[in-house]
């Protein structure tokens, strides 16, 4: 199912390496990732997340705090499935694979037949996410080019990434779905509070973007966690945007801070295509 990316035919496996009947190769790392990104859909030499902001987020995300998240999404997933065959999942933007890692395990421990791509335009994040989850394909690759044949996925996950809607919408079966998942208003807000002088309460729905798709429902998902240490305070702080564009004085002041109790407030938009 995954396409060459350079002229879009079949890559079959052959050994340690992807071949195109063109033969077009791409050699498969020792971690198990293959990368599909050429040069040309590139924005900048090291695209996406950066080493730092992956380990920070790698880092956080495994002390479980977000585990509500992580929950939700294997729930909504796990009751979708009615197929006795393969259901082919895949998330954009996987990062260094955390919620698609617990997701294959969930999937697994309840008997639905599954396969699960992952892909993410940063090299780093997917070096982590082979280094850790082995039952899952992972993949270099862009969420503008998707390296995957029309109408091939039964669910499409967006995580707190970019939303590309025609490419999801050329990579899902009819009635495949999918699930974007991004904060809601309340989310971090404590956070915020500490770094910013004034903080704008706003959101972003996918609603508007994905006008070509049917939007089912948005289900919410809203807890309090309290992290302890500063540690995980810092590897919060530094896996959100907040970290490019925050005044240094509120920085300092987050990083004093030996706990904090945060509002988690995560929307789940579930589309299905027409
Ligand atoms: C906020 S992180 C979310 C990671 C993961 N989904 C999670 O929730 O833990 C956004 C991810 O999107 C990736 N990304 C950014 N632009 C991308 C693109 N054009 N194609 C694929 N991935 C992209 C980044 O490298 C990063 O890993």
């Amino acid at each position: 199912m995954i396409i060459c990316p350079k002229c879009k035919e079949k890559l079959y496996k052959d050994n340690k390496t992807y071949k195109c009947i063109n033969n077009h190769s791409f050699d498969i790392a020792k971690s198990g990732y293959v990368n599909l990104l050429l040069d040309n859909q590139k924005n900048s030499k090291n695209p996406g997340d950066d080493k730092d902001m992956v380990k920070s987020r790698k880092f956080f995300l495994e002390k479980g705090y977000y585990k509500d998240i992580s929950h939700k999404l294997n729930e909504i997933i796990g009751n979708d499935i009615k197929s006795e065959k393969d259901t082919f999942i895949l998330d954009i933007g996987c990062g260094e694979g955390y919620y698609t890692g617990n997701l294959k395990e969930y999937l697994d421990a309840t008997g639905k037949k599954n396969k699960i791509l992952g892909i993410d335009i940063s090299k780093q994040a997917i070096i982590e996410a082979s280094k850790k989850y082995k039952k899952i394909d992972w993949v270099i690759a862009s969420a503008l080019n998707i390296p995957l044949m029309e109408e091939t996925c039964d669910f499409v996950i967006c995580m707190f990434s970019k939303i590309i809607p025609e490419e999801k919408n050329r990579v899902l079966k009819k009635g495949g779905k999918v699930i974007i998942v991004s904060t809601g208003e309340n989310h971090l807000q404590e956070i915020k509070e500490v770094v910013y002088k004034n903080v704008k309460k706003d959101y972003y729905s996918p609603i508007d973007d994905m006008k070509e798709f049917k939007h089912i429902e948005t289900i919410n998902v809203k807890s309090k966690i309290s992290i302890e240490e500063k540690e995980n305070i810092e590897n919060l702080f530094n896996m959100t945007p907040y970290r490019w564009r925050s005044p240094k004085d509120g920085v300092k002041k987050l990083f004093n801070l030996e706990s904090i109790k945060v509002t988690i407030d995560v929307n789940f938009d579930i589309f299905e295509k027409n």
